[in-house]
Formats: C-alpha cells, sequence, structure tokens
C-alpha cells in the first residue's frame, strides 16, 4: 500500500525523490521519508504529518547536503507500528550505511526480529520491515556484495514486499526485489530508477520494466540487471507505457475527483471503442481466451473489491440475463480462504482498477491453483492482475488518482456488460438483432453521462440543502441495487458520514427499524419495472419521517408524490442505468464532503491501491 522510490545515477536525485513521492502520496500518506547516499555516507530524512507528509519532508530535506550518488523514498499506509516517525522508512541498519524501504507485509518478521535481537541488533521502530535492515547487515557484514546479501536476506522472509535498498559502502547501486507489490525499473541515460508506480518516474525514465514475483534487480548509473532467487540472470520485460505526465495532473480542476468524475463521458466511449466488428462481433483485441474456450463455459465467478465488486454485481444481472449462464460474486478476500468451489467450465473474472489489489490477485490466483480459466478486467495495463490472468480485458479509463473511485466504475460495468453481451453472442442466448440493439443502446450511454454532468449544480443544489444530515441509507433494485451500494461507499469515503446501501426489498427486514425524522433514504428508481416497488419502499420510509432523495428519469411525474428531492437522468436500457445513476450520487457525495472541508481526494484511513491482506 506504500509506494516507493529510488533513483541513481542523477543529478537531482533529491528532487527526484521528492516529485516522485508527490505523484505517490495517493498510495498513503501516513509519513514519508528518503535516504540519500554517497561514499561513506547515509543521509535520512523522515516526517509524519498525516496528509501533509511529504510537504514536511521536504522541508526537512532543506538541510539536505549535496553530493549523493542515489537515493531512496517512500510514503507509508501504516500496517505494523503506528504512523510516527520512528516508524517511518527509510529504516537504517545498525552501522547507519544500509538503508531500506518495504511495500507489503513480512509475515515472520517476529521470529526475524528475535533471531537479529539475539544476535546483538539493536531495532529502532515498531515495523515489520526493519527486519529487512538487520538481515541484510548480516550478510554484508560476511563480505557479500548488497545484491547478494539482500538475495541471501530474501531467502528466509515470508510475506510481500516491494523493496529498495542503498548501502554507503557501495554508493553507486540500489537493489530492489520484488514478492507480490507492485515494482517497475525505468531507465534513461544515465541514471535508473524504480517505482512502486509509473507515474513516479515517468516524466524521468524513457523506458519502463516490469518486476515480476521474486526477482532481485540491480541497478546502477549505467542500467540494470536482474536475478531470481537461486541467482540466476532474468529479463525483464519492458512495458507499453502510453501516459503522459498531464494525464496524471488535475486538468484544471480543484481536485482529482473532480476530473475523474468529468471524464467519464470519454472513457466511456474509449472502452467501447472497435469492440463491434461490421459484422456485429463483440470483440476484444487483448482478450487471450478462445471463443471455444468462452462457448464452454458453465459457470462464472466474478471476484472483486470495494466499488470494483460493485461492478461486478452488475455484471451478474448481465450475464445472467443475456447469456443466462449461472453468475457468482464474491468478495475477493472471503473467496480465497472458503474452499471455493471450482469444477470444469468455471470462468473466474477477476475485477480490479489497479490490478494490484492483494485480495483480487490472490483470489484469483486460488482459482487458477483449482484450475479455472481466469479473465482480469482490470484498467492497468500491465498490471499484476492483467499479467497473471489467462486472459485480459482493459477499461481503458486512464489513470485513476482520486482514493474514491468514479470513471474506473463506469468503464468496468462497460467493460463487463460487453463481455456479457460476447457470452450471448458465443451461446447464441440472444439473436443478433436483440445484440446489435444493445450495443446502440450501451454506445449511447456516453452522451447521457455528459448531459448529467451538465446538472452538477442540481445535483450540488440538493446536497448543499441536506448539508447537516449525519444518517444515510441508500436503496435500490436489480441493478439499483449495485448502484445504490457505489453511492453508499462514495459518501461515507469522501464524507466519513454514516451510510449503507441496500437492496429496497431487504428494508423491511430490518433497516426500517433505524429510520426516523433526520435519516436520509436516497433511492435509485429509473427502471421502470421496479418503479412501483421503489415507490412502495419511499413511501415506507416517508410515512416514518425521512427525508427522501431519488435518482429519477426525467418525465417521470409519479417521483414527486414521494421523494423531496429529484436527481434528474436521463432514461436508460435499464441494464446500462448504473453507469448513469451513479453520476449524481457521485456528485452528491463529493458536494456533501467539500460542505464539510473534507480531502475529496485523499480520505482519511484509505489508500488508493489495497496492496496488504
Ligand atoms: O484497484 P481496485 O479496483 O482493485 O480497488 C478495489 C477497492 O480498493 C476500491 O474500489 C476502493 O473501494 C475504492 N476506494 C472505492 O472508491
Amino acid at each position: 500500500m506504500c509506494g516507493i522510490i529510488g533513483v541513481v545515477g542523477s543529478p537531482t536525485t533529491l528532487e527526484t525523490l521528492l516529485e516522485g513521492l508527490e505523484r505517490l502520496e495517493y498510495r498513503g500518506y501516513d509519513s514519508a521519508g528518503v535516504a540519500l547516499v554517497k561514499a561513506g555516507q547515509t543521509w535520512r530524512a523522515r516526517a509524519a504529518s498525516g496528509t501533509e507528509s511529504v510537504a514536511a519532508l521536504r522541508q526537512e530535506c532543506a538541510a539536505a547536503p549535496g553530493g549523493f550518488q542515489s537515493g531512496i523514498g517512500h510514503t507509508r499506509w501504516a500496517t505494523h507500528g503506528a504512523p510516527i516517525t520512528t516508524n517511518a522508512h527509510p529504516h537504517l541498519d545498525c552501522s547507519g550505511n544500509v538503508a531500506i524501504i518495504h511495500n507489503g507485509i513480512i509475515e515472520n518478521h517476529r521470529d526475524l526480529h528475535d533471531e537479529l535481537e539475539a544476535k546483538g541488533h539493536h531495532f529502532t521502530s515498531s515495523t515489520d520491515s526493519e527486519v529487512l535492515a538487520h538481515l541484510i547487515e548480516e550478510w554484508r557484514a560476511q563480505g557479500l556484495e548488497l545484491l547478494e546479501s539482500v538475495r541471501q536476506s530474501l531467502l528466509v522472509v515470508r510475506g510481500a514486499f516491494a523493496l529498495a535498498v542503498v548501502d554507503a559502502q557501495e554508493p553507486d547501486v540500489i537493489v530492489a526485489a520484488r514478492r507480490i507489490s507492485p515494482l517497475v525499473v525505468g531507465t534513461t541515460p544515465g541514471a535508473t530508477y524504480l517505482a512502486s508506480d509509473v507515474p513516479a518516474i515517468l516524466d524521468r525514465a524513457q523506458a519502463f520494466y516490469a518486476v515480476n514475483d521474486d526477482e532481485i534487480v540491480r541497478l546502477a548509473p549505467e542500467g540494470f540487471r536482474a536475478i531470481d532467487l537461486e541467482g540466476a540472470p532474468v529479463r525483464l520485460r519492458q512495458l507499453a507505457i502510453d501516459w503522459d505526465l498531464e494525464t496524471a495532473e488535475k486538468g484544471g480542476y480543484d481536485d482529482f475527483m473532480t476530473k475523474e468524475i468529468n471524464e467519464q463521458p470519454d472513457v466511456l466511449r474509449a472502452t467501447l471503442l472497435d469492440r463491434r466488428r461490421n459484422d456485429g462481433t463483440i470483440t476484444f483485441d487483448e482478450m487471450g481466451v478462445s471463443d471455444d474456450e468462452l462457448r464452454a463455459v458453465t459457470r462464472v465467478v466474478l471476484v472483486a473489491a470495494g466499488t470494483s465488486h460493485h461492478a461486478a454485481q452488475v455484471a451478474k444481472y448481465a450475464i445472467e440475463r443475456w447469456a443466462r449462464l449461472s453468475v457468482e460474486v464474491d468478495i475477493a478476500s472471503e473467496y480465497r480462504y472458503r474452499d471455493p468451489i471450482v469444477e470444469v467450465g468455471t470462468l473466474v473474472i477477476g475485477v480490479s482498477q489497479s490490478g494490484e489489489t492483494i485480495d483480487t490477485i490472490q483470489a484469483t490466483r486460488e482459482a487458477k491453483r483449482r484450475g479455472a480459466r481466469v479473465i482480469a478486467v482490470a484498467n492497468v495495463v500491465d498490471s499484476s492482475l492483467a499479467r497473471e490472468a489467462d486472459a485480459v480485458i482493459y477499461t481503458r479509463a486512464g489513470l485513476e488518482v482520486s482514493v474514491a473511485s468514479t470513471k474506473a466504475f463506469v468503464a468496468q460495468v462497460a467493460a463487463l456488460e460487453l463481455l456479457a453481451l460476447r457470452l450471448a453472442q458465443l451461446r447464441q442466448t440472444l439473436e443478433p438483432a436483440e445484440i446489435a440493439a444493445l450495443f446502440t443502446s450501451l454506445n449511447a450511454v456516453g452522451e447521457k453521462v455528459a448531459t448529467t454532468l451538465t446538472r452538477r449544480d442540481q445535483y450540488e443544489a440538493v446536497a448543499h440543502a441536506l448539508g447537516g444530515a449525519r444518517d444515510f441509507f441508500f436503496l435500490g433494485r436489480h441493478v439499483g441495487f449495485p448502484t445504490a451500494l457505489e453511492g453508499a461507499l462514495k459518501l461515507k469515503e469522501v464524507t466519513y458520514l454514516h451510510a449503507e446501501g441496500y437492496p429496497g426489498g431487504e428494508l423491511k427486514h430490518g433497516p426500517l427499524a433505524l429510520i426516523e425524522p433526520g435519516v436520509v433514504v436516497v433511492a435509485v428508481a429509473t427502471d421502470p419495472a421496479m418503479h412501483d416497488k421503489i415507490l412502495s419502499n419511499l413511501a415506507e420510509v416517508k410515512a416514518r419521517g425521512a427525508s427522501v432523495v431519488a435518482v429519477a428519469t426525467d418525465g417521470d411525474e409519479t417521483i414527486g408524490a414521494v421523494a423531496d428531492f429529484v436527481l434528474r437522468v436521463p432514461a436508460t436500457e435499464p441494464m446500462f442505468t448504473p453507469m448513469v445513476d451513479v453520476v449524481p450520487l457521485q456528485i452528491f457525495a463529493y458536494a456533501m464532503a467539500r460542505g464539510l472541508g473534507r480531502n475529496v481526494d485523499r480520505p482519511r484511513n484509505l489508500a488508493k491501491t489495497v496492496t496488504v491482506e
């Protein structure tokens, strides 16, 4: 979950690290730190100032001497040990020469800590990561060079890591390694970089390479070489990176969340581009599973977390309705540990914006281990999930920076519904004309989303009118249910207010007891087939004093009888409504959060990519 960066050979080592850390803050910002190395000297600075950690670090670094040959930097999202300066990375060995940064969890850190302490090592933090510095120190003391010391150390380490190590005795070298947690290497003539995420080094490096699990890389100014845990040389695969720095900037908006909400029409267009051939065939260029394999599918299991899980829930309705396949949707962190059944014909789809969410990666690994074919629906090209799956469908949403996912959701729903149409096509469960009509409706969704964006002021006005509310229930039926879940998640993430999503029919089975004056009920009421039922639910909560907000279709005059506030959206084919209906809910959450003075891009306690279990 932490962000890491390193550089060797740059004339601007410190500035490269600080700028990179500023771009990595979305991975965690409990604390930040750097270690800079020149012959015989390791200089370290750290700061733990919550969301201002990198800014505070920059101030600390004003006192840094010059002439450094290499350096590493870290932004932390705390797992072991409080978010205080002594737990901030980099961590040093006893000599003060070796400095390490680490993203992940060392599962056997307690045993290693006790063994190392018994040998006389002195620990200064309560992190799991510090054992790495002392382990490496042990091997350095035996005369091994840094690369070999790291390799030997990793042989006894259990857990997940992306790590980087510098040593004042080898100032022109950084050694980095990866198991599970993401790590890329970048090169440019005269300097070599590493980072947990490409944007951190995007404007510095010219070529980018993916480090795979259990690979160790030695970075030097002239380039890098990589080995596996046995010490055998390995070649890193070059990545195709088509982002420019502008994509990572706010594009003139106040924050990334607004920028990303506004990008949704373009994102939908990009996700749907070139997906249907002239003969009507739905196609995924990057798909590596054959048509015959897809025809042989007898059951679909979707695994995902958070917003991606809500998109997966929408897909269940579409695949079952159109392709007549039985679909299960599982929370990724539950799937892995419940002894799941994988039969011949089970297709597992892992859905993830980042492609690095550890729960989703581990769930798909478990599915593969049990014999399933795995498709990744991922946003980040060449991410771990994408690389490990049998096939990948990219959602083409572009870099999503705001912790609260918005544009990735609509892209995921579009990609998954396209896949549902492809399955229906192969299984001949829909007529070609029906598929053509649905594809045309899907293509029109981007325009409808654009229309909702022109109504931003209306949605914000509803949020302002409800500015004092503290309890929210979001209701929906059919695909309106995952939309309601997503609306509730957005609200709680960025406002820190209590919000829950429920299927409308479930209300009377318990939650109704919580409805009283002051509670706000937000209902997704755009599906004509479910309209009367939702109206009944709203009448029930209104009778008990709740304030009612409804997402309703243009021209729906009946909604006014039960709703105090209406968030109007254009009419859309019911299965595609989540992509349209979610927009007023995103804007509603955003406006509530701004009204409360929240940092919408970096909500407390959360990180953009969750790479620890
Ligand atoms: O990168 P992923 O899509 O796998 O991330 C999954 C969740 O961590 C993510 O959707 C999270 O719930 C977001 N903060 C929601 O806005």
